[in-house]
């Protein structure tokens, strides 16, 4: 066993965990984090999307041992400390970006990581950076409307306000 420490949605923890124990398995298992599920644990579907050090990986394809002294945030820790939603989960319920759901914690954790490197993205980058993201339900339309719906909000606030051109 290894000893890791690990910051996942703001809070510390120090654990023990074999050497071959999957983060996606850390998180679930061993934190509670039951928000991330798993899809196929072979790195295809990437509903167990979290972000490592802000940037996003498929926590079936990273060792829990990898995450030491890292900090990882899950789709439990976007909400604010009220649990007010982020304007992307507002956006997925808003344009209808989900059925059955099992695929929305990926998805909207990738599509934050997508929309942080790139806030203005065009529909090509979106469906770009979303296919590593699988979804059986939707046909990807109405997540793309939502990423997109975010990434104009975020262009109009940054048009808006700046005084008469
Ligand atoms: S469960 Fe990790 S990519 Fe499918
Ligand atoms: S909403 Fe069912 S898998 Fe995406």
């Amino acid at each position: 066993m290894t000893k890791i420490t690990v910051k996942v949605d703001g809070t510390s923890y120090t654990d023990e965990v074999e050497p071959r124990t999957l983060l996606v398995h850390y998180l679930r298992e061993q934190l509670g984090k039951t928000g991330t599920v798993i899809g196929c644990d072979t790195s295809n579907c990437g509903a167990c999307t979290v972000h490592l050090d802000g940037r996003s990986v498929k926590s079936c394809n990273v060792l829990a041992v990898q995450a030491d002294r890292r900090e990882v945030t899950t789709i439990e820790g976007l909400a604010g400390p009220g649990g007010e939603l982020t304007p992307l989960q507002e956006a997925f319920r808003d344009c209808h970006a989900l059925q059955c759901g099992y695929c929305t914690p990926g998805m909207i954790m990738q599509a934050t990581d997508l929309l942080a490197e790139n806030p203005q993205p065009t529909e090509d980058e979106v469906r770009h950076g979303m296919e590593g993201n699988l979804c059986r339900c939707t046909g990807y339309h109405n997540i793309v409307k939502a990423i997109l719906q975010v990434a104009g909000a975020s262009s109009s606030a940054s048009t808006s306000g700046g005084g008469q051109s």
